[in-house]
This record gives C-alpha cells, structure tokens and sequence, in this order.
C-alpha cells in the first residue's frame, strides 16, 4: 500500500503540491489524472524518492520514502518499475542489453543464459518475442514503448508507474499500450499507477481515478463516479480532454 499524507511541495514561489492526500491500495490500475503542469510528475516522483517533500509524507509499505538511507532506497526503487516520459532507451545497445541493464546493475549474479531467459520472458509479456538483437533505432515509436516496459518489469517490480504512456502516440498506438497495460494487470500480480492527462485512456485501464488540482486530490473514486460527477472542475476537465 501506498500512502501519500499532506504532500507539500514548492518550487521558489510556484506551489505545486499543497497538502495532497491519497491512499493507493494493492492490485488493480489507479489512474492519476489532472491538467498538464499540475504537479502529476512531481507526486510520482516523491513515491520513489527522486523528491524530497517540503511536508507531509509518502510511505510505502508502512516506510516514510523521504527518512530511507540509501540502502533502503535502493530496495525501495527494486519495487517499482518506471515507464517515464521519454522513456530513453541506449541506442547503442541492443533491445536484450537495454532490458537487461537493470539485472546487470543489480548485486546478483545473473549468468548470460539467465539474462537470455529473463529477457525474452519480458519481450513476450509485451508482444515483441524476438526482437533481442535490433536496435533502439529500428524500433516504431509503440515498439519503443513496450521495450521500455519490458526493462520496466525485468526486477519483477510489485507497482509499475506510468507517467504519460500514451504522449505523442497516435490514436492507434494509444490503444495499443492501454491494452498492453490492461493486459498486464490481468497477467501479472502488479499494482499498475498511471499518470495521464489522457480520458480516453481512463475509460480504457482504470480500476480508480484520482484527480490532482489545485496542489490536492480533488477527487478520488470509479471511473462511474468520475464521469456521472456533478462537480465542475471535474466536469470540465473531462470535456477539455476527452477525444
Ligand atoms: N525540478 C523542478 N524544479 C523546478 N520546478 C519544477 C521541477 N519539477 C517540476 N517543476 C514544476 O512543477 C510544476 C508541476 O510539474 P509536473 O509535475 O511536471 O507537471 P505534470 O502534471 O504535467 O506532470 C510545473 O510548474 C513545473 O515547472
Ligand atoms: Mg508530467
């Protein structure tokens, strides 16, 4: 489970987060949602301790992520898998070396063979079996996508977090890895959060939405609840963002 209490955070003068609250339950697909520029990054960002609130707390698991040493971020960090904006892939390496970057960089001694097995495992669960050996290069922008997800889930991550998955992908592709995201929450025992600004996207992968406005959760519930509100940020922001 994750906690985020009376989430803090400013920028100099520029407030983003101010007292966001929001309890992330195990299982299923939450989807965060809120206008661009509102603090969606920021928020994910301080679940994984890539930032340090002003006040409040996160707590993964019944840990604080901002009291972690080192060590235990680490550990923290082995529990997640990112898709970020971007999601850079090496060019330089293969499809199989970018993958497998988070084994290599991990203590445990993987043999060649085992790396092999692990990362055709994860091709597979993304739809690209085969493609171990090509470059980033030769990759369609969706392909690029699902091998960022497949280094995403090669430390067998408990959450997978995405930020923005679907940015920049044209409507087809869109759909292609909302249903890569459903698919994985069927197939997998994962806790899926993903960060959109996206409707269309919502009506496609969430279990629960929550809204961030404002620097708080404005609203927190089904997707049902979402769309038969009466409230009208609420109201508004579906019809700006709906296709
Ligand atoms: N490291 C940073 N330093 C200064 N300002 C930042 C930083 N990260 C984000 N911001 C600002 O915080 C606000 C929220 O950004 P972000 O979380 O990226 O929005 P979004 O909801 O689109 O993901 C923006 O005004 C952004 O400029
Ligand atoms: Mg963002």
């Amino acid at each position: 489970m994750i906690e985020v209490v009376d989430l803090h955070k400013s920028f100099g003068e520029n407030k983003v987060l101010n007292g966001a609250s929001l309890t992330i339950e195990r299982g299923g697909t939450l989807v965060i949602i809120g206008k661009s520029g509102c603090g969606k990054s920021v928020l994910i960002k301080h679940v994984v301790g890539l930032l340090v609130p002003d006040s409040g707390y996160v707590m993964v698991e019944g840990k604080k992520v901002h009291e972690m040493k080192t060590p235990e971020l680490y550990d923290l960090r082995k529990k997640f898998g990112f898709l970020f904006q971007g999601s850079a892939l090496f060019d330089s390496m293969t499809v199989s070396q970018n993958i497998s970057l988070p084994l290599v960089e991990s203590k445990k001694d993987y043999s060649q063979k085992e790396i092999d097995k692990i990362v055709a495992e994860k091709l597979e669960l993304v739809g690209l079996e085969g493609i171990e050996k090509l470059k980033p290069s030769e990759l369609s922008g969706g392909m690029k996508k699902r091998a960022a997800l497949a280094r995403a889930l090669v430390t067998n991550p408990d959450y997978i977090l995405y930020d923005e998955p679907t940015t920049g992908l044209d409507p087809i592709m869109s759909d292609s890895i909302d249903n890569l995201i459903k698919d994985l929450s069927g197939k997998i025992k994962v806790t899926s959060i993903v960060v959109t600004h996206d409707m269309y996207s919502v009506k496609n992968v969430a279990h629960r939405v929550a809204m961030l406005h404002e620097g708080k959760f404005h609203f927190s519930g089904t997707t049902d609840e979402l769309l038969k509100s009466t409230d009208p940020v609420i109201i508004d922001f579906i019809k700006r963002t709906s296709k």
